[in-house]
């Protein structure tokens, strides 16, 4: 059988009140309408059209190309938006799979089963539904003392006994795709909302005396829908547990799952361990046997094999093996440092290149800089790199000792294995094996102060 699946997302999103459409918010760094195209595609639907409408443009922008969008204007409810996908899916006579863009939390085997279930009994619409103890404004599915499927009823238009039947519409269903699209356009909207029901077309099937059929999904909160920021909250939540399940499983030792944040996509290699308090974002890539955190915020960061990272910040940068990072280092965009490198405490790393085993261990704010390797960083180091218009860069040779206190005024090159004189302030280029001492000659004035011992001073 054939297969399509048509995702639902033209909605407001009225009550996430934000500009952003509803289906772009993030759940774990991914728009959630991502997850429901990712559940889709691994459950092997590869044809999928999207109903876009508020904001549609900004929603149609980043999707894959293998996936299409129709626009519904105005929003006149779900059998409306379903109904615009007719163009696209003109003669499709296989299986359409219905899902709302706002349940990034469905899995790939749900969607299976459903697809399986309603093929299997030639049904001509199946609902996935759920047994929800509190079944709030979710629809609920109306069925005769037989178990026969009756209709579906929203929890708007609901009276006492409806409201009280605990099996919900998950607004997940599968539909034969004969003869959908002429009866939709049957449906009316004489309900609360004034708005056109899809589920309104299992009422109809049924009087037609058409096969209609609802399977229950295992696990509830698969279904959970996000149509506020208390449910966004929710479902993030639920999806860093599972985040972490897999890491864990896959051999990363996570100390505190509560207090571990890390983006979906993320790869952390085996026996890496994060301790508490630690987000990892975007594009990044932890190797095995590393230790992150505590308190550790990666953004788009790749890490080598044996890295030592606690209480530090990194953005945009690449770090070598073995690197060992902070406490309370900060290291922006644009760093790269090669193997075995260590940055201490209170140090400022921006568009810096560090060659292997170098140390810039304390105080120090490095920018704009190649760095070879094997160099010695004295505390308190700065590059003067910014004249107030332009930046310039500071090139530092291999094996070179700078000494502590050190002000490079960029733009600047010490030669490979250079001396720097602690507290001197560089203006020009150093050569190889050079010491350089830039600062004022110590003098001692003896007798300055007279020569009253500190007894006879009262002290
Ligand atoms: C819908 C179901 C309800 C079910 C619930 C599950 C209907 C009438 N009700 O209610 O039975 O329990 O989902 O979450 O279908 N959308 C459009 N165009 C529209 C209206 C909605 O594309 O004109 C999209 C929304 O963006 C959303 C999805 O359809 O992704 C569901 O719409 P929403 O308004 O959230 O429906 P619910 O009230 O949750
Ligand atoms: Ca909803």
């Amino acid at each position: 059988m054939q297969r399509a699946a048509v995702i639902l997302a033209a909605g407001k999103g009225t009550r996430m009140k934000s500009e952003l459409p509803k289906v772009l918010h993030k759940v774990c760094g991914r728009p959630m309408l991502d997850y429901v195209i990712e559940a889709l595609n691994n459950a092997g639907i590869e044809n999928i059209v999207i109903v876009v409408g508020h904001r549609g443009d900004m929603v149609a922008e980043n999707l894959p190309v293998t996936v299409s969008t129709v626009n519904q204007h105005p929003q006149l409810g779900t059998a409306h938006a379903l109904l615009q996908t007719k163009e696209k899916l003109e003669g499709f006579n296989g299986s359409v799979l219905v899902v709302g863009g706002d349940t990034p939390l469905i899995t790939p085997s749900s969607l299976k089963n459903l697809l399986e279930y309603h093929e299997n009994i030639k049904a001509k619409a199946t609902v996935l539904t759920a047994d929800l103890a509190e079944p709030g404004n979710y629809g609920r599915v109306i069925r005769e003392s037989t178990g026969k499927v009756l209709k579906i009823v929203e929890q708007r238009d609901a009276g006492q006994e409806e409201l009280a039947v605990s099996e919900i519409n998950t607004g997940i269903y599968t539909f034969s795709g004969e003869g959908l699209f002429d009866a939709l356009l049957e449906i009316k909207n004489n309900n609360a909302q004034k708005e056109y029901y899809l589920t309104d077309l299992i009422e109809k099937y049924v009087k037609a005396g058409l096969p209609v059929a609802a399977t229950k999904i295992k696990d509830p909160g698969e279904i959970l829908g996000i149509n506020d920021r208390c449910q966004l909250a929710e479902v993030e939540s639920i999806m860093r547990r599972r985040i972490l399940t897999d890491l864990m499983l896959s051999g990363v030792t996570v100390v505190d799952p509560k207090n571990t944040f890390v983006d979906r996509g993320v790869e952390i290699g085996q026996d890496t361990t994060i301790l508490p308090f630690t987000i990892v974002e975007g594009k990044s890539y932890v190797g095995p046997n590393c230790t992150i955190g505590p308190g550790t915020h990666l953004l788009d960061v790749q890490v080598g094999a044996g890295a030592l990272i606690k209480n530090s910040i990194i953005m945009e940068s690449t770090i070598g093996d073995n690197c060992n990072i902070g406490p309370f280092a900060y290291i922006r965009p644009g760093c790269v440092l090669e193997q075995g490198v260590k940055v201490g405490d209170f140090v400022e790393l921006k568009k810096a290149k560090i060659g292997v085993k170098s140390k810039v261990p304390h105080l120090s704010y490095i920018g704009d800089t190649t760095m070879g390797s094997g160099v010695n960083i004295g505390a308190g180091t700065i590059t003067c790199n910014y004249d107030g218009v332009n930046k310039w860069t500071t090139v530092i040779g291999n094996g070179a000792f700078v000494g502590s206190n050190t002000n490079f005024v960029a733009p600047v090159e010490i030669g490979e294995s250079a001396v720097i004189g602690a507290g001197s302030t560089i203006t020009e280029n150093v050569p190889d094996n050079a010491l350089s001492v830039a600062r004022g000659r110590q003098k001692n004035i003896e007798g300055y102060t007279g020569k009253k011992s500190t007894k006879e001073k009262g002290l």
